[in-house]
C-alpha cells in the first residue's frame, strides 16, 4: 500500500487509516505524513510485508524440536534467514526464507519429516497491517474489577472492616509467596554455578509485605563476592601459572570471559541474560533494558506467569525494602492504608498502570508519600528516619555508596504510637493532607519527616553552612531532579523519586484527593447504607473519568510554579528571598502576563475601575515591608521591550502602593519548617483585574501566519520566538478586518500556594462580547499564555 493510499478525504479534512488520525488541513496532513509516527508504522508495515512474502508456517512440531533443527531441516529448499517458534507451545513455527522461490520448493514438497514427526507446510496468512492501539487500563474494565469486589464490601460493617478485606482479597498468599522463594532458590543455585559466591536477593512488592497477585519479582544479583572471588583466583593463578584457578574451577568457566572489575553493566547483564534464557526452566521473554536509569533484565515465568526483573547495582533498593518491612511492623495501620490506597490510584489511572499510560507514580514513590503523611499526622503514627537512625543500635549501622541506611532491624526497638486514630480517620486525612499540599514549592523528606522549602535546592550557590548530618550535602543537592513532585527517596538522598511525573500527574493526582477529601466528609462515606447501596470505599474506587471539571476551573488560566525550568538568575533571586519567594516569582509572572496581552497579543490594557483592596491591610502593610525589599529589585525591571509595568498594572498597585498580603511561607497549610500542618488561612490574596480589550481574532491562522514569515527572509524578525509572535499578531492585524464589536474581558491575577500547589491563576471573564468570540480566545490563551510567559521569564534572564 503506498502512502497516498493510508490518506482518505473526509468532510472535516483528512484521516490517515495507517496511523487512524484526523488531520484537518493539507499543512497537518503534510506534517503528519513527514512525521516520526508515520514514517515508523509505514517501515514496520514494509517489513511485515517482506516477512510475510517471504516465509512459510510450519506446524507439527513438538517443544523438543528447536529452531536450529528447524533451521537445517528447511535449508535444502533455500537460505534461511530466521526461524521463529512459538513460545508458549512450541507446536508451530515460521521460517523465514532469503529468497521467495524457496516458498516455491518447499510448499511443492509433499512430505516433511522432522526427528520422527510429520511437519505441514503452508503458505502464510496475508494479514492486514493494523495498528493496534496501546491498551490503556479501560474504565470499563476497572469497573468490572470493582463490581466483584462490591458484593463483600458492601455487606461488611465499616470502612476499617473494608480496608482489611482489601488486604485481605490482594496480598499474596502463602503458596505464592512460596513458589516465588523456591523460584528464588533455583535462581540463586543456577547463578552461583556461573558466578561463584554470588547472591540472589528480591526486593520490591514480592517481600516488601505490600505485594499483590501477580506482582512482579524483583531481584538484585549481588556480585560483590564474586569480584573478590575473580580477583583473588586471577592472583593465584598468574602465580600458579595458566589453567586452573586455586578451588580447582575451570577456567574455561563464564568467568574467564569477564573481568567484573572493568565490565560495564550491559556487559554483565548479557551474560545473566544468558544464563536465564539457557538455564532456568520456564523462563521465556528474556531481554536486557540498558536504557532503563538501572540497567535490568527482564524475563518472564511461564509456569507461574510471573514477570521478574534482574539488577546488578541496586543494593540501596534491597535496603528501603527493608524499611518497608519494618515500618509494616511498626504499625499495622500501615498495610490497610497502602492496600486501600494503591487500589484507589490504579482506579484513578494516577499509580501502578503497567500498560504505561504516561508517566505515573510508581508503587514505590506512592508508598514513601503514605508514610510520610503519618510521620506527620497528629501525634505521628510513624517516627522519621532519622528518629529511627537514633533508635539503631551499632551492630545496625549501614551505609551503602555514600548513603547513610541506618535503622533498627526489629520493630520492637521502635516505641509505639500514641495516635489512636482508627483506619477510616486516617484514609480521609491522606486525602486531606495531599489535597492541600504544595508539591511545586516544597521538597519531601522522609528523612526530617516535613517538607523543606524548595529555595533550598533552587540555588547553584548554596552554602552547606546549617545543614544538619544526613541532609543532603551541596552536591547532592546539584544532582536533584527537581519537578512538580519532589519526594527525597529516604536514604539516597538525590534521588527524586517521583521525578518522572509531569504538572499534570500532580494535578490529576491533587484533584482526586481533593475529590476523595470531600467524599470523605460525607455520610456515605462513614455509614453502611441501609437500603444496599454502595458506601465507603465502594464509591471512593470508581474508576477515573466521573471528575468533572467545575465550570470556574474552565475560565481560569493556571500558571505552575515549575522549580525544574527556572532560569538560573532567577533561581538565585528566588533562593535569597526565602520565604517570599511566592511574591517575587507572582511579580515576574504578572509582568510576564501583562507582556503578553499588551505586546505579543496587542491587547488594550485599561485600568481597572474597582481596584479596591481586600481586608487584612495593617497585616500586609507589615508583611510588605519585610518583603518590599527583597522584591524591590524586580519591581523596577520593566519587561524587556514591552512597555509594561505602567500605573494599571494591578502587580505594581499592588506591590508598591496597596500592602495587600501574599502568601508566603507563612501562609503555609503545611509549614516546610514545622512538621504540623497549619490548615488556618486567610482569603486568598486576589488584586485588582486588568481590563483588556481586543479588536482583532489574532488567535485565528496564527501558524499559517508564522510559517509564512519564517519561509520569507524580508518578513522574518530577528530575535525570539517572542519577535516572532509579535509579528504574527501584527500581520493579522495588518490583514484581518477588525471585529465589529471589540471584545472586552478581564483578567484577575491570583497567587496560591502554601496550602496548595504553589502556582499563578488568571481568572478571565467577559465583559463584552457582542461578537461570541471569547471562548474561542480564551482556548487559544489555555495553552498560548503559560508558554509565553515562561519563554518571557527566560528571556528575562538572557537579556538581564
Ligand atoms: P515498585 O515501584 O515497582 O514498587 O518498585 P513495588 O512495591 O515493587 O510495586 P510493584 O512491583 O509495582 O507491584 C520496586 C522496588 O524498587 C525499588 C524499591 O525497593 C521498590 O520497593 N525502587 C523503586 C527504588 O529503590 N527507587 C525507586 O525510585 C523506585
Amino acid at each position: 500500500m503506498s502512502e497516498d493510499s493510508d490518506i482518505q478525504t473526509t468532510p472535516r479534512g483528512f484521516q490517515c487509516t495507517l496511523c487512524n488520525v484526523h488531520l484537518p488541513n493539507t499543512a497537518s496532513l503534510d506534517q503528519h505524513v513527514k512525521g516520526k509516527k508515520h514514517r515508523t508504522l509505514s517501515t514496520v508495515r514494509a517489513t511485515r510485508k517482506t516477512q510475510e512474502e517471504h516465509s512459510v508456517f510450519v506446524s507439527g512440531i513438538n517443544p523438543e524440536v528447536s529452531q536450529t533443527d528447524v533451521a537445517e531441516y528447511f535449508q535444502q529448499f533455500g537460505a534461511v534467514t530466521d526461524v521463529i517458534i512459538d513460545k508458549d507451545k512450541g507446536v508451530y513455527a515460521i521460517v523465514q526464507f532469503t529468497e521467495t522461490d524457496s516458498i516455491q520448493a518447499a510448499l511443492s514438497c509433499v512430505e516433511h519429516k522432522l526427528k520422527g514427526l510429520n511437519l505441514r507446510v503452508k503458505p502464510r496468512e496475508k494479514k492486514e497491517f493494523k495498528l493496534i492501539p496501546k491498551k490503556k487500563n479501560d474504565p470499563k474494565n476497572l469497573q468490572q474489577v470493582l463490581d466483584c469486589l462490591k458484593p463483600d464490601l458492601c455487606q461488611l460493617v465499616s470502612v476499617n472492616a473494608q480496608m482489611q478485606h482489601i488486604v485481605e482479597r490482594f496480598q499474596l498468599g502463602e503458596n505464592e509467596k512460596k513458589a516465588r522463594s523456591l523460584l528464588v532458590q533455583l535462581m540463586q543455585e543456577v547463578f552461583v554455578e556461573f558466578f561463584p559466591d554470588s547472591k540472589i536477593l528480591p526486593f520490591g512488592s514480592s517481600v516488601n509485605t505490600f505485594g499483590i497477585h501477580s506482582c512482579d519479582l524483583d531481584l538484585f544479583l549481588d556480585l560483590e563476592n564474586t569480584k573478590v572471588f575473580q580477583a583473588h583466583a586471577k592472583s593465584t593463578t598468574e602465580q600458579a601459572g595458566e589453567g586452573m584457578s586455586d578451588d580447582g574451577r575451570s577456567e574455561d568457566s563464564i568467568l574467564s570471559d569477564i573481568d567484573l572489575s572493568t565490565a560495564t553493566p550491559a556487559d554483565v547483564l548479557d551474560l545473566v541474560a544468558m544464563i536465564l534464557k539457557r538455564c532456568v526452566p520456564s523462563v521465556n521473554k528474556v531481554q536486557v533494558v540498558s536504557s532503563a536509569r538501572l540497567p535490568v533484565v527482564k524475563f518472564h515465568h511461564r509456569e507461574l506467569n510471573l514477570q521478574g526483573d534482574i539488577t546488578i547495582n541496586n543494593r540501596l533498593a534491597v535496603r528501603n525494602t527493608r524499611f518497608l518491612q519494618l515500618c509494616s511492623g511498626v504499625d499495622e495501620r500501615l498495610r490497610p492504608l497502602v492496600y486501600t490506597i494503591r487500589y484507589w490510584a490504579k482506579q484513578k489511572q494516577l499509580a501502578g498502570n503497567p500498560s504505561g499510560a504516561g508517566p505515573l507514580l510508581n508503587n514505590y514513590a506512592l508508598t514513601l508519600l503514605i508514610i510520610f503523611f503519618l510521620q506527620n499526622c497528629e501525634p505521628p503514627v510513624l517516627p522519621t528516619v532519622d528518629q529511627l537512625k537514633d533508635l539503631a543500635c551499632e551492630e545496625e549501622e549501614c551505609e551503602i555508596e555514600g548513603w547513610n541506611c541506618t535503622f533498627p532491624s526489629q520493630p520492637i526497638a521502635i516505641p509505639p504510637s500514641t495516635n489512636t486514630q482508627d483506619l477510616c480517620t486516617l484514609l480521609a486525612g491522606f486525602f486531606s493532607f495531599y489535597a492541600k499540599f504544595d508539591f511545586a514549592s516544597s521538597v519531601i523528606s522522609l528523612r526530617e519527616g516535613r517538607a523543606l522549602p524548595i529555595t533550598d535546592f533552587l540555588s547553584q550557590n548554596k552554602e552547606d553552612d546549617g545543614l544538619q548530618e544526613d541532609q543532603p550535602t551541596k552536591a547532592h543537592q546539584q544532582r536533584l531532579k527537581l519537578g512538580p513532585v519532589n519526594l527525597l527517596d529516604p536514604f539516597e538522598l538525590s534521588h527524586n523519586v517521583a521525578g518522572n511525573l509531569n504538572e499534570r500527574c500532580r494535578h490529576s493526582f491533587q484533584r482526586e484527593c481533593q475529590e476523595a477529601e470531600k467524599y470523605c466528609r460525607s455520610l456515605q462515606y462513614q455509614q453502611k447504607s441501609a437500603k444496599g447501596k454502595s458506601w465507603g470505599l465502594m464509591r471512593l474506587f470508581t474508576p477515573h473519568g466521573e471528575v468533572q471539571p467545575s465550570k470556574t476551573e474552565q475560565l481560569t488560566i493556571s500558571i505552575p510554579f515549575k522549580s525544574a525550568s527556572l532560569p538560573e538568575q532567577l533561581c538565585n533571586e528566588l533562593h535569597t528571598a526565602g520565604d517570599s519567594f511566592r511574591l517575587l516569582w507572582f511579580q515576574r509572572v504578572c509582568s510576564a502576563v501583562e507582556g503578553v496581552l499588551k505586546s505579543i497579543l496587542k491587547c488594550n490594557l485599561a485600568p481597572s475601575k474597582d481596584a479596591a483592596f481586600g481586608e487584612d491591610s495593617a497585616v500586609a502593610a507589615e508583611e510588605m515591608e519585610t518583603t518590599e525589599a527583597s522584591v524591590k529589585s524586580s519591581l523596577s525591571d520593566s519587561f524587556d521591550g514591552a512597555e509594561t509595568q505602567n500605573e494599571t498594572s494591578p502587580v505594581s498597585a499592588v506591590a508598591v502602593g496597596a500592602k495587600r498580603p501574599l502568601s508566603s511561607g507563612s501562609d503555609t497549610s503545611v509549614s516546610p519548617q514545622s512538621k504540623k500542618p497549619r490548615m488556618a488561612r486567610r482569603g486568598k490574596p486576589e488584586f485588582p483585574p486588568w481590563i483588556c480589550v481586543q479588536k482583532h481574532i489574532v488567535w485565528a491562522g496564527r501558524r499559517k501566519v508564522k510559517r509564512e514569515l519564517i519561509k520569507d527572509a524580508d518578513l522574518r524578525p530577528e530575535g525570539s520566538c517572542v519577535a516572532l509572535e509579535s509579528q504574527v499578531t501584527a500581520r493579522i492585524i495588518e490583514k484581518e478586518p477588525e471585529l465589529k464589536d471589540p471584545l472586552e474581558f478581564s483578567v484577575q491575577p491570583q497567587m496560591l500556594g502554601g496550602t496548595e500547589s504553589t502556582r499563578a491563576v488568571l481568572k478571565l471573564e467577559p465583559t463584552s462580547d457582542q461578537t461570541g468570540v471569547f471562548h474561542d480566545f480564551f482556548h487559544f490563551l489555555e495553552a498560548f499564555l503559560p508558554k509565553m510567559v515562561e519563554t518571557l521569564l527566560e528571556k528575562e534572564e538572557a537579556s538581564a
